[in-house]
Formats: C-alpha cells, sequence, structure tokens
C-alpha cells in the first residue's frame, strides 16, 4: 500500500530545494501546492506570482482571494481542496513558463495528481489546460468537462485573467456552479466501473482509501 501522505511530503521536500531548470535561480520560495490530499478537486494554476513567490503559498494574491470566494460559492475552502501549478517556481516578471520549464516540473504534478486521485481536475488558465486538451482554446472549452473512467477533466479561465475583464465573471460563477454536479457524475461512472469489474484490486479496496472525507454533505446540496 503507497503512503500517500508520505508521497507528497516527498515532493513538497524536493521541490523546496529543486533546482531542475533555471527558475530555481531567481525564486524566493518553492511552491509545492496546498490543501488536502483527500481532496475531491485538484485545482492546478500556472505558476506562483510575486506574493506567491514571496509566502511559499500558491494564490494568496488578489487571484487568489478571488479563488476563494469561487470555492465558497460551492460551500468549499481551500484547506478542503488541493491547489497547485505546472511550474513550482516563479517564472520572473510572471513572464509565461517556457516548454523546458514545464517539462522539468512536470514529474511533480503527475505525482502530485497520482496520489491525490482526485474527482475533478480544474484547469485555470492555458498552461495547465494543455495537459488535459492540448490545442484547446479557453473561450470555447471553459466549463466542458471531459470525462473519463476516474476522473473529470475541467477546464475554466484564470481568475486573474477575469478580474481583468469582469465582463467573464458571471460565465466564471456559472462555471464553478457546475463542479458539484460533475463530481457526481465521476462517482456515478466510478462506481460503475467498479460494479463491471473493471476495478484493480487497490481501487476495490475502498477501506484503506479516505476518498469521501472530503465534503460530501456540502457537496450533495448541489
Ligand atoms: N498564483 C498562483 O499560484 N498561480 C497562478 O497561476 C496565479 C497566481
Ligand atoms: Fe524545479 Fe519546477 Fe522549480 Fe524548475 S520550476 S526549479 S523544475 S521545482
Amino acid at each position: 500500500m503507497i503512503d500517500r501522505a508520505a508521497e507528497m511530503e516527498a515532493v513538497a521536500d524536493q521541490v523546496l530545494i529543486c533546482q531542475k531548470c533555471d527558475l530555481s535561480k531567481t525564486r524566493t520560495k518553492a511552491v509545492p501546492g496546498y490543501g488536502d490530499i483527500n481532496a475531491e478537486i485538484l485545482l492546478i494554476g500556472e505558476g506562483p506570482g510575486f506574493h506567491e513567490d514571496k509566502q511559499g503559498l500558491p494564490f494568496v494574491g488578489r487571484s487568489g482571494d478571488y479563488l476563494d470566494k469561487l470555492l465558497a460559492m460551492i460551500g468549499l475552502n481551500r484547506k478542503q481542496v488541493f491547489i497547485t501549478n505546472v511550474v513550482k517556481c516563479r517564472p520572473p516578471e510572471n513572464r509565461d513558463p517556457t516548454p523546458d520549464e514545464i517539462l522539468a516540473c512536470k514529474p511533480y504534478l503527475d505525482t502530485q495528481e497520482m496520489m491525490i486521485d482526485p474527482m475533478i481536475i480544474v484547469t485555470l488558465g492555458r498552461f495547465s489546460m494543455a495537459r488535459y486538451f492540448p490545442g484547446g482554446k479557453i473561450t470555447q472549452i471553459h466549463g466542458k468537462p471531459k470525462f473519463d473512467e476516474r476522473v473529470a477533466y475541467y477546464p475554466l479561465f484564470h481568475p486573474a485573467a477575469v478580474l481583468r475583464n469582469p465582463t467573464l465573471q458571471e460565465t466564471m460563477a456559472q462555471d464553478v456552479m457546475r463542479i458539484p454536479q460533475i463530481i457526481e457524475e465521476v462517482k456515478k461512472r466510478r462506481a460503475a466501473s467498479e460494479n463491471n469489474g473493471d476495478s484493480t484490486p487497490e481501487q476495490a479496496d475502498s477501506s484503506e482509501l479516505p476518498k469521501s472525507g472530503g465534503s460530501p454533505t456540502q457537496l450533495s446540496m448541489f
């Protein structure tokens, strides 16, 4: 049995001292991610900004305040989800991360995604969107979930983009409000695939996976 908490700690420890790309030279603090490793929702942004780099925490600036408001609309706070980024160190002057930097940092995010095993992966902005929707255009695909057997991928606008363009606020709120329904749909699909007998022994042993410990009561309100 994998100790998921220990794996997540190990990722964070590695990120804090990582030198696999040049962003390590200009960062103040690396930002591994924050939240509940048993969360049903994994949110993936782009990379740390000015405040994130100072504090070592994701989404703590203006975009973070707005993200907190969006989560509150579905009865959640940031301790009940997991928030991270495609690159864990701040690109200087908040420039876009380069393909090389994203690739160097990818193993950390891959492990986090596997250990959390979320019901829904919410992408915030184009770099996390590109992981699951290569070539996708946010204006066309925002708010449209893509389901596979265990998870839904769900592209949203980046909170900073909505703050720059307030006409997107209503759309963003509507997209966020659909998250609980999408989680319910994923749960149904997981249950159906387990009933079909195609679950692995580890997945079938649900007594060892405290996945439902998050916030089922809030989520079922919708
Ligand atoms: N803060 C983050 O942590 N990530 C972003 O993508 C933007 C702000
Ligand atoms: Fe390492 Fe990622 Fe930071 Fe680059 S951005 S130094 S790969 S943790």
